[in-house]
């Protein structure tokens, strides 16, 4: 199923904002149109680095009315479920690779009233999600492994949204199809031409010397271009 360009989102993540102007940025990225506001969370454990938690994430909420896409980059998902619905996220992300449980995972995130996503480092194969694939509202597949914003995007990801696309296709899945890391104007198209229906991205966007509302636009411009080419 090739996406369509007016379902292409595009996510910009606040690890690449100034933390000092936050609720500001998050105003900036709301007015120019951004569909998500993604949220990385990262506990120092699951990933060396340490951002932020339930408390940015309710301050992002108070700043604007976008949905937040809380990408949850840490050990033990299963304590900060309510921390995380309290914050007021929309959609939790957890990563295959933190829990053994990811079943009742993806369910207690539903219960707990949040759409329930599953990310998938570049090394994890996709069969840790085949069989719950039904169950998802979101899978990410990382282009980048998880810790840091400005990093090169990982070319694997490209045969991987295609593997995703054709698994979420097969399983009658309408979930969507999320990539995370070194997104930018050079690199949405592939990605969009792959499958993929949310844009994650950080430095191209809060980085951008042609500002954010720019930026959004060139990214929305590249995945239009690529939808294009599929069709
Ligand atoms: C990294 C985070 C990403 C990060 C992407 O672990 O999950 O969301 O912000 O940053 P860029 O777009 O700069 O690669
Ligand atoms: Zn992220």
């Amino acid at each position: 199923m090739a996406a369509n360009a007016n379902a292409v989102k595009i996510a910009p993540s606040i690890l690449a904002a100034d933390f000092a102007r936050l609720g500001e940025q998050v105003q900036a990225i709301e007015a120019a149109g951004a569909d998500w506001v993604h949220v990385d969370a990262m506990d120092g454990q699951f990933v060396p680095n340490i951002t932020f938690g339930p408390l940015i994430a309710a301050a992002v909420k108070r700043s604007s009315a976008l949905p937040i896409d809380l990408h949850a980059m840490i050990a033990e998902p299963e304590r900060q479920i309510r921390a995380f619905a309290d914050a007021g996220a929309s959609l939790l992300t957890v990563h295959a690779e933190a829990t053994v449980h990811l079943h009742r995972l993806v369910h207690d995130i539903k219960h707990a009233g949040m759409l329930a996503g599953v990310a998938v480092n570049p090394a994890t194969p996709l069969d840790a999600v085949k069989w719950i694939a039904p169950d998802l509202d979101l899978l990410l597949v990382m282009s980048i492994n998880p810790g840091w914003g400005g990093q090169k995007f990982l070319a694997l990801a490209l045969p991987k949204l295609h593997e995703a696309r054709r698994l979420l296709d097969a399983a009658g899945s309408t979930a969507e199809l999320e990539v995370d890391g070194g997104v930018d104007t050079e690199t949405a198209a592939a990605c969009v031409a792959a499958g993929a229906t949310v844009l994650v991205a950080g430095t191209a966007v809060f980085g951008a010397a042609v500002g954010i509302p720019a930026a959004i636009r060139r990214l929305r411009d590249a995945a239009a271009a690529a939808v294009q080419r599929i069709v």
